[in-house]
Formats: structure tokens, sequence, C-alpha cells
């Protein structure tokens, strides 16, 4: 099974260097809780929390966000250009190398 490697900053700004397989249909949310950071995923990957708000540091070409995900990103806290949902970026092999870092806390 392929692999990519994501490095993600947490909150403290230590970096966490995150392996992911490609086949099994997981989104960088998933991956980012089952390596325990702290993202919630509240909604399950719906697009309708937020709180798998991320920033995208590298500069990888990424599917545009849908409109879904852009209605919840105006609503979102601490949004910069570079902010994304990470349950709408599916694990692909073209995500290799990807730097996200977790937005702040909402709460
Ligand atoms: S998990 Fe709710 S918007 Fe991503």
């Amino acid at each position: 099974m392929e692999e990519i490697k994501i490095t993600v900053t947490d909150r403290e700004g230590v970096d966490h260097v995150i392996e992911a397989p490609t086949e099994m249909n997981f989104n960088v949310m998933e991956i980012l809780r089952a390596a325990e950071l702290p993202v919630e995923g509240t909604c399950g990957g719906m697009a309708l929390c937020a709180s798998c708000h991320c920033y995208i540091l590298s500069d990888h070409n990424l599917p545009s966000p849908s409109d879904d995900e852009e209605d919840m990103l105006d609503q979102a806290f601490f949004v910069e250009k570079n902010s994304r949902l990470s349950c709408q970026l599916p694990i692909q092999k073209e995500l290799h190398g990807l730097k996200i870092q977790l937005a702040p806390d909402a709460d």
C-alpha cells in the first residue's frame, strides 16, 4: 500500500510527521484524528463545523474548495487566505509532502 507523508504543526508550534495510506479513502481530518492531534471533526467530515480548519503551508496544487467548504469558511474564525477544511482534502499521492498548520481553537 502506498503511503504519503504530511507534516502538521500543532497549536503549540510542534511539527508532527504523519504517514497516511492513499488507498483507503481517508481525508486529512481523519488522518489528523488518527494521529491523536487535537482536531474534533465534529460534523464527521460534512463541511458543517470548521473544527478541522487548517492552514496550508506548502504550495501543493489542491482541489478547489466546494461551495459548501467556502460557505463554512465564511463563518469560521481566524480564516486566512490559505485556510482549508481538512476534511475536504482526500488523501491522495499528490498530497505527499504537504505541510499544514492547525488553526487556533475557536472555543
Ligand atoms: S469535520 Fe466538520 S467541517 Fe471538517
